[in-house]
């Protein structure tokens, strides 16, 4: 094959299957939408041109490049449309058995070289692909909803799927200007696994009432997150992301590593599922959720200790300098209270932060004092600092880590390379910089005693380092 496809057939016109068709249209293909339901097929006519339309106006599109996508595109209700087609990416509802007939009735239609693609995001491309005649041709090809705008897709290769056409789904979605990324057809594929820890982290955090919904999100939002992730599930809506956490523990038959949060089932309990119900984390209509007040003692900072915290290294322990007899570090994975008992001496401790701008800084202390002198020091960096519960590996580090910890086991298990795991939570999640790209910077080693103290400290298994991080620290 070698080359990217142009005659596509996209099933499905509801929000994924027209994004996705209007995304091969504007590179080029020609584009046949097929829906059952005549509302969904006006609707979807309606918005995609409506779409087209808005980037003309933007001055993202010129008026005869519009012109000619939309001459590209065509909607209809009748399957024989599509015998013509080389690939047809289905992105109807998330049913096995509604998938597989229709996967029946394409193949009676398609000729014998086209390539059938799926857009699921939960079921197996192994049990979809046994559903054909020619299973070789199946393929998994996951995009993120908005279609139009997210540039990643998930390339999923079945144990069936010939080489030759996950390559032809990879280089077609490429040449629409998507990143594809080659994936195991493993529950979640990489996104919707690795990520499991930025979501389940938070509930964790907010459950133990470290700090509030809002300084949560805040500090995520100050190591670079465009959103935090407690707001991102109001907006993902609570019911769908509990359910692709249930979906994703349960097929890996209940590990740990996965499992899901009370916290986030008593919302959906309640009906609170987020903006599209008015309240979820947080309520909306009122005014935007803030986090709590910062501990900002600007009229208190005293000059003089800030410059002693910066001038006594020497003397102090390893990992801390010390100031007014309180040892100052970065968390390693341990609470303040437990390093404190250690060292003898009361201790305060920051969360992992990024340098290179003003925002929130999270941190504890093994007591009152601890505390205020740590404010200090944050104050004097013209920081907010925001004081959370003493926890083990506290709020922003522990997330990373662990996140960094589901992208290893990934690794190890031959989902993806690390390359394609940092590239898809890069492009599939937005994230500011892929779980490995972290580590690399946080340092392997450091990486793998800090969650071997949050394990420790905790109890809980699920944060002891996968093998593949032991291997390479
Ligand atoms: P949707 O509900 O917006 O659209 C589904 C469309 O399929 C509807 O227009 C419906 O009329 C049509 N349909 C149902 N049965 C059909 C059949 N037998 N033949 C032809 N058309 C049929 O759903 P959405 O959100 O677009 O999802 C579609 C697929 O994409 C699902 O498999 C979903 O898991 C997957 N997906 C969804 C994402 C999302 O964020 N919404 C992200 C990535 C994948």
């Amino acid at each position: 094959m070698g080359q990217a496809l142009s005659k596509i057939a996209v099933c499905g016109a509801g929000a994924m299957g027209s994004g996705i068709a209007q995304v091969a249209a504007q590179s080029g293909a020609q584009v046949i939408v097929f829906d059952i339901q005549p509302a969904a097929i006006a609707a979807s006519e309606v918005r995609t041109l409506a779409s087209i339309e808005g980037l003309v106006v933007k001055g993202k599109l010129g008026a005869q490049q519009a012109a000619d996508i939309r001459k590209r595109m065509r909607w209809t209700s009748d399957l024989q449309a599509l015998a013509d087609v080389e690939l047809v990416i289905e992105a109807i509802v998330e049913d096995a058995d509604v998938k597989k007939r229709l996967f029946e009735q394409l193949e009676a239609i398609v000729g014998g070289e086209a390539i059938i693609a799926s857009n699921t995001s939960s079921l197996p491309i192994a049990r979809l692909g046994h559903a054909l005649r020619k299973p070789e041709r199946f393929v998994g090809m996951h995009f993120f909803n908005p279609a139009t705008a997210m540039k990643l897709v998930e390339v999923v290769a079945g144990p069936a799927t010939a080489p030759t056409v996950a390559e032809a789904v990879r280089q077609t979605a490429e040449s629409w200007g998507k990143i594809a990324i080659p994936v195991a057809d493993v529950p979640g594929f990489i996104v919707n696994r690795v990520a499991r820890p930025f979501y389940a982290e938070a509930f964790t955090a907010l459950n133990e009432a470290a700090a509030d919904a809002a300084t949560i999100d805040a500090l995520f939002r100050g190591v670079g997150f465009r959103m935090g992730p407690l707001e991102l599930t109001d907006l993902i809506g609570q019911d769908v992301n509990f359910s692709v956490a249930r979906s994703v523990y349960d097929s890996y038959f209940g590990r740990t590593r996965f499992v899901p949060q009370l916290r986030q089932a008593a919302l959906v309990d309640a009906g609170w599922l987020g903006r599209k119900t008015g309240r979820g984390v947080y309520s909306y209509g009122d005014e935007a959720p803030k986090p709590a007040a910062a501990f900002m003692r600007n009229d208190m900072v005293a000059p003089d200790r800030v410059r002693a915290a910066a001038d006594l290294k020497a003397g102090a322990p390893d990992g801390f300098v010390e100031c007014d007899g309180v040892l100052l570090g970065m968390t390693r994975g341990r609470s303040a209270h437990a390093e404190a008992v250690d060292q003898g001496k009361p201790v305060a401790l920051l969360d992992w932060f990024k340098d290179d701008d003003g925002r929130d800084i999270a941190f504890a202390g093994s007591d009152d004092a601890a505390s205020a002198v740590m404010a200090d020091v944050i104050a004097a960096w013209s920081r907010p600092g925001r004081q959370v519960a003493d926890r083990p590996g506290l709020i922003v580090c522990r997330t990373l880590a662990q996140l960094a910890n589901a992208a290893a086991d990934a690794v190890l298990e031959q989902v993806s390379d690390e390359r394609g795991i940092d590239a898809a939570l890069r492009y599939g999640a937005n994230y500011p910089f892929g779980p490995f790209a972290w580590a690399d910077e946080f340092g392997q080693g450091r990486l793998v005693a800090l969650l071997d103290a949050v394990a420790d400290e905790t109890g809980e298994a699920m944060y002891r380092p996968s093998p593949y991080l032991r291997k390479f620290a």
